[in-house]
């Protein structure tokens, strides 16, 4: 098996708001192939749901993890487990239910791969990746490393990795529980994601501010259904932006600081910006 596979690409294919430019895409399959693909500049992508990606792309190579670190089919039912970056977590919410595994149920409905959530410490507010997370080994100076959770500073849409690495696989730990009371409190998640957006977008654009919710201020303002181009304030809720076919970048970018100007509270953003310091859209 080859280490390593290079291709170009548009990112919008591999965004789940299908916006971005093209890009050099550094699909590994193992320690060799992230060995070759680190030699030059490089972002790591992840199931690119948290990503604004600007028309012109991106220089540096971007590396994914291949399907040999997708765990998923490896679970088995132990509570304390290691698992690849490139597990997808709605599969991992599913799986660990069906086993009779609590820690995960807060994660449904987020659209990520493992080593995503764990560099965002994705969750609502009904539980969050730092809960079951132990211990993460990355990739960083050509070589693996063991950090403990405790390590990563890990806080709300928040986790310090060191720069440059890479999460090749995380060790969480989970507990024994009923199914049917692991489905119960899904059920509650997905009951209170019943009013986001089922189109094309990032999920939350914004941080909510403290003690707020960032859709709630955006809708006081009397922003959904704001539009450039084919990006929309979703009439669903305020904090995504959804994109109505071809927006571009560059029409996501104005509706975003035109949001921040028509709101009265500071709102920071919690998407990862790609390629916009290199003078993209
Ligand atoms: P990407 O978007 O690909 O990357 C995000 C960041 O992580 C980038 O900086 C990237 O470089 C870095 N990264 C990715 N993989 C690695 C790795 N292996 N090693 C080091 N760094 C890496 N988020 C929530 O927290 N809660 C929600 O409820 C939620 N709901 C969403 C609903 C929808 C419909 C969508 C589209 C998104 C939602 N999100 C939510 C946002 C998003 O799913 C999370 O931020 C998620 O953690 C991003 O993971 P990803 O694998 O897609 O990472
Ligand atoms: N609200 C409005 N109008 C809107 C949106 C929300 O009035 O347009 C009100 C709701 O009625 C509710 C309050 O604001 O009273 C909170 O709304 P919601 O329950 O939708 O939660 P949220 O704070 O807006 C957060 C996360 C979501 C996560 C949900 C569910 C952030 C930025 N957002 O949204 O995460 O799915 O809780 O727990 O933390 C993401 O990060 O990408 C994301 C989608």
């Amino acid at each position: 098996m080859s280490h390593v596979s290079v291709r170009r690409i548009a990112l919008s294919e591999l965004t789940t708001l299908k916006v971005g430019g093209p890009a050099e895409l550094w699909e590994v399959e193992d320690v060799e192939g992230l060995t070759e693909a680190t030699q030059a500049a490089y972002r790591i992508l992840g199931a690119g749901s948290n990503l604004l990606v600007a028309d012109a792309g991106v220089p540096e190579r971007v590396i994914r993890l291949g399907r040999a670190f997708n765990d998923i089919a490896r679970m088995t039912g132990e509570r304390e487990l290691w698992l690849g970056a490139a597990t997808p977590l709605p599969g991992l919410v599913r799986r660990a239910q069906r086993l009779g595994l609590s820690g995960l149920e807060g994660l449904l409905g987020v659209p990520a791969v493992l080593g995503g959530a764990v560099a965002m410490n994705a969750g609502t507010r009904f539980g969050e990746m730092s809960d079951t997370l132990q211990e993460v080994e990355v990739f960083v100076g050509g070589a693996l490393e063991r950090l403990p959770a405790d390590a990563l500073d890990l806080s709300y849409r928040h986790a310090q990795l060191p720069q440059g690495a890479v999460v090749v696989r995380a060790r969480l730990r989970l507990t024994a529980s009923d199914p049917s009371a692991v489905q119960a409190r899904m059920d509650e998640v997905d009951a209170a994601r019943k009013g986001q957006p089922k189109i094309k977008s990032a999920g939350c654009a914004f941080k909510n501010p403290p003690g707020d919710s960032a859709g709630r201020v955006i809708d006081a303002a009397g922003l959904k259904g704001l539009r450039v181009g084919d990006a929309m304030v979703a009439l669903e809720h305020g904090n995504f932006i959804v994109n109505l076919g071809h927006a571009s970048a560059r029409d996501v970018c104005r509706l975003l600081v035109m949001i921040q100007e028509r709101t009265p509270v500071p709102l920071a953003l919690e998407w990862r910006r790609w390629g916009f310091d290199t003078g993209g859209a």
